[in-house]
């Protein structure tokens, strides 16, 4: 089996479960070293780190919660320190909360919007400028968005979609910033897919299948291929740019 990833290090944030533990396995399996994040749930990212060294890669696990900015550094440093280096970056890690509440519902847990623009968008950010201090030229970054930031379809995401398109337009200025280095800097827009995230209740969740050109959930396998291709060295002429892995639900 073809190894385009051998000698590559790779850090997946939220790795320990859902999308980020399908893009750690991915990215093992193409062979690079893979190190993950997770927040609360580090049993599951110890069962992923095991996982990735049968599969005959070195690996480990990280516990760094991304809604405080100021764990980034470290975070850079401990896999720097840990591998040698590093090479690919896939900000996967996020949450979804208040789901289904208009913008002017007077109960809204204010505190948990703000946490979520933290998680979603500022700690990206700072682990972005940390990371891209010490990347390797023709690295690789690959932020997760979600097709909500180009069409949000149902009510009560107005949070949730802002911080995923914030995350396209500092892509695009990424891009340009670290395209001298031969980094590039893209997103994968995800949709609807099996994994603990907040499930929509059953009505919309038929109503959202009914607006997608393949009218079923993703696996999440599906979306960390399209991120996986875009680690490799095949898509070295691509930055900058918007990849829907949503079963066409901006078709
Ligand atoms: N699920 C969908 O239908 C869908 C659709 C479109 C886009 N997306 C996007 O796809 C990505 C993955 O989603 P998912 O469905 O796989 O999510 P998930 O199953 O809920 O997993 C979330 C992951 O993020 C980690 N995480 C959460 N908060 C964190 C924090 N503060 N610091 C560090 N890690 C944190 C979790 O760690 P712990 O296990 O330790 O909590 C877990 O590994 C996200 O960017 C999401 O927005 C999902």
């Amino acid at each position: 089996m073809s190894k385009p990833l051998k000698g590559k290090v790779a850090l997946v944030t939220g790795g320990s479960r859902g999308l980020g533990a399908a893009t750690a396995r991915s990215l093992g399996g193409a062979g690079a070293d893979v190190a993950i994040t997770y927040v609360n749930s580090a049993d599951k990212a110890f069962e992923v780190v095991a996982e990735l060294e049968a599969d005959g890669v070195r690996a480990s696990a990280f516990q760094a919660d991304q809604a405080n900015a100021s764990t980034a550094g470290k975070l850079i440093d401990d896999v720097v320190t840990r591998f040698g280096g590093l090479d690919i970056l896939v900000n996967n890690a996020a949450v979804s909360v208040e789901q289904g509440r208009p913008i002017d519902d007077p109960d809204a847990d204010v505190a948990a919007l703000d946490r979520m623009y933290a998680t979603n968008y500022t700690g990206i950010v700072a682990i972005i400028r940390a990371a891209a201090k010490v990347m390797r030229d023709n690295g690789r970054i690959v932020n997760v968005g979600s097709g909500i930031a180009s069409r949000v379809g149902v009510p009560g995401l107005a949070d949730y979609a802002a911080t995923k398109a914030g995350l396209v337009g500092y892509t695009k200025g990424a891009a340009r910033d670290l395209a001298p280095r031969g980094i590039t800097v893209n997103v994968v827009q995800a949709g609807l897919m099996q994994t603990s995230m907040q499930p929509p209740d059953p009505e919309t969740l038929k109503f959202m299948l009914s607006g997608l050109s393949i009218q079923r959930v993703g696996d999440p396998a599906e979306i960390a291929a399209a991120i996986t291709f875009l680690a490799t060295p095949a898509a070295s002429y691509i930055t900058g740019a918007v990849l829907d892995s949503d079963g066409g639900y901006t078709a």
